[in-house]
């Protein structure tokens, strides 16, 4: 039943922290992220015109509203709303109808511009939101190929990865990710595994420049995937099948033969990450803290050498956490800014959050943070709607 216009409703919708399996989504190999306890939320009763109105408090995100109908308008690149308006384009596209709208307000802790998935966190919520109102649902792995599908008219050629972890968080537990078909497989983080998150207060704003680069990168495995493999009959082999055929040590051998240098280190990041990402998960079924860190640890050194997607404030905070004792760290998300993980325990989660405010914010902001850059957080439950 579509929510009555007098009911509050709550879509809340977690950001994720991928912990390894950087940059192998769009190329079809698997991703191991958790969603987190920090969310978008939108609160909001149904409309009983097909609008959508929604306002922040915070006053750079300016109110809007739009007309769910065919095409949905986009606003100007850069404008928040088109994150909604994509929820809704995808939903409308899908051939699902709105005849209801929305009237509300969204709000979140889960900073912006951080490689933390916020933007997907907010697509997830407005889609949500927009299903309650109209009393429609769809099976979440559809939702989520579907909202992968929309936010890319906001312009970034995005993967999947952070869409089917906002909708499939499992509380303890991170996610196995497979692309092509989607397949979401939950695995427990042993007792004791505790994430933390660090800022590198450089903003890497999925619908800004670093759009561009992402997009690059894509077009890059792309071209690299076809100088290796050849087009056959069959058209393009995916990057697993070559990974399933060759031993990686040969596979590498031919693409150094077939690629230039540029687009050699991008294929060798991409299936030596494929190849990182089912290491972690073994290592993290066995409980073996020490692997899964120095798995992270190679992850962001290879993506900083071959994919060349970090930056050196993301290199100094994975130094500095595994200086204080976390058994790895890594730029996690797209980077070229953003946020980097650590993986600590609960010995050494407080001096590593103490050794980044020290050594890291401290003598970049001249003062002790204000909260919201350095954070332990929870592998948390996936998004959903609630009575507010
Ligand atoms: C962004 C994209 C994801 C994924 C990561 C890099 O977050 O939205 O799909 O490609 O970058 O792993």
């Amino acid at each position: 039943m579509p929510g009555s216009t007098h009911t509050r409703w709550l879509a809340i919708a977690p950001g994720r922290v991928n912990l390894i399996g950087e940059h192998t989504d769009y190329n079809g190999l698997p991703v191991f992220p958790i969603a987190i306890d920090r969310d978008i939320r939108i609160e909001f009763t149904v409309a009983d015109d097909p609008v959508v109105r929604l306002d922040s408090p915070v006053a750079r995100f300016d109110p809007f509203a739009f007309q769910l109908k065919r095409p949905v308008e986009a606003a100007r690149q850069g404008h928040w709303s088109n994150y909604v308006r994509a929820a809704a384009r995808g939903l409308l596209e899908h051939g699902v109808e709105l005849r209801r709208g929305i009237e509300g307000t969204v709000t979140g802790d889960v900073p912006i511009a951080s490689g933390l998935s916020s933007s997907s966190a907010l697509v997830v919520a407005s889609a949500l939101a927009l299903l309650k109102a109209n009393g429609a649902t769809l099976p979440r792995l559809e939702l989520a190929a579907l909202m992968a599908r929309a936010e890319r008219f906001v312009g970034l050629e995005g993967g999947g990865m952070d869409q089917a972890a906002c909708l499939h968080g499992v509380a303890g537990h991170a996610l196995r990710i497979d692309f092509e078909p989607l397949r979401v497989t939950p695995v427990a983080v042993p007792e004791g595994w505790r994430w933390v998150v660090a800022s590198s207060l450089v903003r890497a704003e999925k619908s800004g420049d670093a759009r561009e680069a992402y997009n690059e990168r894509a077009r890059q495995c792309r071209e690299a995937l076809a100088g290796v493999a050849g087009r056959s009959t069959h058209g393009l082999p995916a990057y697993r099948d070559l990974m399933a055929v060759d031993d990686l040590d040969g596979l590498l051998r031919r693409a150094r033969r077939a690629l230039s240098p540029v687009l050699f280190r991008r294929f060798r990041h991409v299936v030596t990450e494929g190849r990182r990402e089912a290491q972690a998960e073994v290592a993290m079924r066995d409980g073996d803290v020490r692997r899964f860190g120095h798995l992270m640890v190679q992850s962001h050194e290879s993506l900083r050498d071959d994919y060349e997607v970090s930056t050196v404030e993301l290199d100094a905070i994975v130094e500095v956490a595994l200086d204080a004792g976390a058994a790895g760290a890594r730029l996690t998300g797209a980077g070229f800014g953003g946020c980097a993980v650590a993986l600590c325990d609960d010995t050494t989660v407080g001096p590593v959050i103490e050794a980044l405010l020290a050594r890291y914010y401290e003598p970049r902001l001249g003062a002790p943070p204000s909260g919201g850059v350095v954070f332990a957080v929870e592998p948390s439950p996936g998004a959903r709607v609630e009575e507010a």
